[in-house]
């Protein structure tokens, strides 16, 4: 029997960045992010004989560390479902080429989805998400379609996981809130410094990771509140004003995390000044990289894309509307 699951990478609106519980993997703040549907990660997977798992990657056999998540994230689901049989993981990402992008909230998302099915597990939404948190925090939303919110995490709270969010219905049932997602590729090399490593050193270098502790569940508050009046200006102010901080302590971390390029600054510049002066409103954010994200209802895509397209920082403009929640594919 051959599994086939599928997850889609999601893009946080409010920043994950700090761990409450190394062990655990446990997010110190809360986060909310928009599942994309076009960058999809799919995942088969089947029993074997012998005495290791064999994983592929896009293709490619997988080693070192990549190779020991999967391993460890296997074992986490083989424990609970008491069963002692090594598998073969087939994962390949179905993102536009040189994305560039963080692929292992899909990739984990859907190898947890996948094992659950094969191994029997039955588990719930929620549940597989707190498994998929401790291979990945980011991961955990990927579980959800859509928008996903992932609360800060106590200490020993094994079974923290993410949940959907829906914007309220709206006045009008003609009149969806029909959001879309633009990303700027400025580079698609792989960044120097993992996320799992730069929160760290932020969190123990930073003088600044305190203040960013304390102030990222108001802007995760103010994201909930837009999002519940679908308020997009107020939801872009609180992604921004929480992109920002975030970066801003990881800057301030010893040696110092810098993850934006002078083509992004460049970018930010150029964002600012359109919206000011003739384009309707879009808002941006940036991860533990340089590429920007920009956030912006459906019907102005194609203004930004017109504006964003020949500028010479970027490398690659992809186009994403709200993605499925993980499912199993027959
Ligand atoms: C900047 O989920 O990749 O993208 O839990 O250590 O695997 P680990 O970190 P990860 O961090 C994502 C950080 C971020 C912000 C976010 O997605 O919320």
């Amino acid at each position: 029997m051959v599994i086939r699951a599928q997850a889609c990478a999601n893009i946080a609106l409010t920043k994950y960045w700090g761990k409450s519980d190394l062990e655990l993997n446990l997010p110190a703040v809360p986060s909310l992010s928009l599942t994309l549907d076009a960058l999809r990660t799919e995942t088969s997977i089947r029993f074997i004989e012998g005495a290791e798992d064999r994983i592929e990657l896009n293709g490619e056999e997988a080693r070192g560390s990549a190779r020991a998540r999967m391993v460890a994230q296997l074992d986490r689901l083989r424990s609970l479902a008491k069963i002692d049989r090594r598998v073969a993981v087939a994962s390949t990402n179905h993102f536009p080429t040189a994305a560039g992008l963080a692929s292992s909230a899909s990739g984990f998302a859907a190898l947890t989805f996948a094992a659950d099915a094969l191994f029997d597990l039955g588990l719930s939404r929620n549940e597989l998400s707190a498994i998929a948190r401790r291979a990945s925090a980011s991961a955990a939303r990927s579980l959800f379609g859509g928008f996903s919110e992932l609360p800060a995490g106590r200490p020993g709270e094994a079974a923290l996981g993410a949940r959907a969010i829906e914007p309220q219905k709206p006045q009008k049932p003609q009149e969806p809130w029909d959001l879309t997602m633009i990303i700027a590729i400025v580079s698609a090399r792989p960044k120097s410094i993992s996320s799992t490593e730069g929160m760290e050193r932020t969190r123990k270098s930073s003088k600044l990771y305190p203040a960013w502790v304390e102030a990222a569940p108001e802007y995760h508050e103010a994201a909930l509140r837009a999002l519940e009046a679908r308020d997009l200006s107020a939801l872009g102010h609180a992604m921004e004003r929480s992109t920002f901080a975030f970066h801003a302590s990881a800057m301030a971390a010893d040696p110092p995390l810098i993850y934006l390029a002078p083509a992004t600054l460049s970018l930010i510049e150029a964002v600012r000044t359109l919206r000011e002066d003739a384009l309707p409103p879009a808002y941006m954010t940036m991860d533990a990289g340089p590429n920007l994200k920009l956030l912006m209802e459906t019907r102005h895509v194609e203004r930004w894309a017109r504006e964003l397209r020949d500028r010479e920082e970027i490398e690659q403009l992809l186009i994403s509307g709200p993605g499925e929640g993980a499912k199993l594919l027959g």
